[in-house]
């Protein structure tokens, strides 16, 4: 799975600057923590039908992605329950966009 973390938007905007802008505005910063969520979760999903198609071959491969589904479940529940999104009140429900 690729992550890409921005640098410069349009040329103008580093992700320094994006992100003070997100903190600032209270809706898109939940919107934003939400969609980190929900990325988080959903690769639990994938990851686990990755799983299933090897069907136990190779067995390093197998148990290295079922850490990983571990890692990212941990990231799902700490962005959902631990006095983030549920605390503060925000959306805990499919983001919009894609
Ligand atoms: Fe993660």
């Amino acid at each position: 799975m690729t992550v890409a973390y921005p640098r410069k938007f349009n040329n103008s905007l580093s992700a320094r600057d994006i992100l003070k802008r997100v903190v600032s505005d209270r809706e898109i910063h939940l919107i934003t923590l939400n969609r980190y969520r929900y990325n988080e979760q959903r690769s639990c999903k994938d990851l686990t039908e990755l799983i299933e198609q090897l069907n136990g071959n190779p067995p390093e491969l197998t148990r290295d992605l079922s850490h990983h589904i571990s890692d990212e479940s941990r990231h799902a529940l700490w962005l959902t329950d631990l006095d983030l999104l549920v605390e503060l009140g925000g959306p805990i429900d499919t983001p919009p966009g894609v």
